[in-house]
C-alpha cells in the first residue's frame, strides 16, 4: 500500500513514467499492477482498513526490478530522462536479495524513495590451466579414474545420510571411475588435492537429450564436510562453468534437493537464479521431496 497525496498525480508517475498498469476494483479503490505484483492507493487520511501503523504520504521505500533487464533499465533510464525526472542517486552497485544489482534512486510525486534496478550476471573468470596450484599447498586438476575412491569417500555419507543425492545405493569407486571416464567434452570432472587426498569435486554433464538442449548443461559440486566455507567450491565452479563456456554452452543448471539452504546460497553466490520449482519430486527415506532448478548464462 503507498499513501499518497493525489491518486491522479500518483496514477500518471506511475503508469506513464514506470510502466505500470492502472487498476480499479471494490467501491473506487485504485491500485498499480507491474509484472505479478500489486500496489493498493490510499489517499492520506482515507486509508481503508487495515493499514500501515502510520500510513502517511512520503515515508515508502521500495526496491523495484525493472523488466527486461539491462535493456528494459536502460529504456527506462531514456523515459525518465526524457520527462526531466531528476535522480536522487545513480547508477549504482547494491546487493540485491538473490545477487548484485545496479540500481537508480528518485523520488515519486509523494516524495516517497524508489530504487530501479536490474540484476548482474556474475562474470566468470577465464579457464586456468590445469592442475593449478592454489593458495595453502592443494592443487585444483582435472579427475581421472584414479580419483574415484577419493570422490566416492566424499558423496557416500551424502547418499546414505542425506536427501541432497536423489541416489539411494551409495555407489561403489569402480562406478565412479566409470562415471568419470564418460565425462568427456565438452564436460568436465575437476578435483581438489589436499596433501593426497581429494577434498572437493565437481563435474557437469548434459542437461536433456534432445538436441535442442545441446546448449546446456547441469552442474554438481561436493566438499568433504571438513573442507567447506574455505572456498573449495567457489574455486571448482568458476573454473568449471569457465570450461563449458569455452566448450561452447550457454547455460548451466544446478538441480538442488530442498530444503539445502546452504546449496542455495551458494549457488546464488556463483550467479545462479532460481528458476522452477517441482513439488515432492521424488521419494527417499519413505518421504516426498520438493526440488528447485536454478540457472545461469554462461556468456
Ligand atoms: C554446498 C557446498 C558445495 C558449498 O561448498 P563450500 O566449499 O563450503 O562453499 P564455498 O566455501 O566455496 O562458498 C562460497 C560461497 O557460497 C556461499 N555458501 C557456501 N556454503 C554456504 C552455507 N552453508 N551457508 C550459507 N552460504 C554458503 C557463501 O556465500 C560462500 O562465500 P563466503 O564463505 O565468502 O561467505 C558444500 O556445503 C557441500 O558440499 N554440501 C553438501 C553437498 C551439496 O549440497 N552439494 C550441492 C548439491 S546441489
Amino acid at each position: 500500500m503507498l499513501t499518497v497525496q493525489d491518486l491522479d498525480a500518483s496514477e500518471r508517475f506511475y503508469v506513464e513514467l514506470l510502466g505500470m498498469e492502472a487498476v480499479r476494483f471494490g467501491e473506487g479503490r485504485r491500485a498499480l499492477r507491474f509484472g505479478a505484483q500489486k500496489i493498493n492507493l490510499h489517499r492520506a487520511g482515507a486509508s481503508v482498513a487495515p493499514h500501515a501503523k502510520q500510513p502517511v504520504p512520503g515515508s515508502a521505500d521500495l526496491c523495484l526490478l525493472v523488466a527486461g533487464g539491462e535493456a528494459g533499465w536502460a529504456a527506462l533510464r531514456t523515459r525518465l530522462d526524457a520527462a526531466g525526472v531528476r535522480w536522487e542517486l545513480g547508477p549504482v552497485a547494491r546487493t540485491g536479495a538473490s545477487g548484485p544489482l545496479q540500481s537508480l534512486y528518485l523520488r515519486d510525486p509523494d516524495g516517497n524513495l524508489l530504487e530501479l534496478s536490474y540484476e548482474l550476471e556474475l562474470p566468470l573468470p577465464v579457464a586456468l590451466e590445469l592442475p593449478h596450484e592454489l593458495p595453502g599447498g592443494s592443487t585444483l586438476r582435472l579427475a581421472g579414474p584414479d580419483d574415484a575412491a577419493g570422490c566416492q569417500a566424499i558423496y557416500a555419507p551424502i547418499v546414505a545420510s542425506s536427501h541432497t543425492s536423489f541416489e539411494t545405493e551409495v555407489p561403489s569407486a569402480d562406478e565412479f571411475a566409470t562415471r568419470i571416464r564418460a565425462c568427456v567434452a565438452p564436460h568436465s570432472w575437476l578435483v581438489i588435492e589436499q596433501d593426497g587426498a581429494i577434498v572437493a569435486y565437481a563435474y557437469s554433464c548434459p542437461h536433456r537429450e534432445r538436441a535442442a538442449y545441446r546448449i546446456a548443461c547441469e552442474a554438481s559440486v561436493y566438499v568433504a564436510a571438513s573442507a567447506r566455507r574455505q572456498g573449495l567450491a567457489r574455486v571448482l565452479y568458476e573454473q568449471l562453468l569457465a570450461r563449458v563456456r569455452a566448450a561452447g554452452l550457454l547455460r548451466v543448471y544446478a538441480i538442488i534437493t530442498l530444503p539445502n539452504p546452504g546449496s542455495i546460497a551458494f549457488h546464488e553466490a556463483l550467479g545462479f537464479r532460481p528458476l522452477a520449482h517441482f513439488p515432492e519430486a521424488g521419494r527417499k527415506f519413505d518421504r516426498l521431496w520438493d526440488v528447485g532448478w536454478w540457472g545461469r548464462a554462461l556468456a
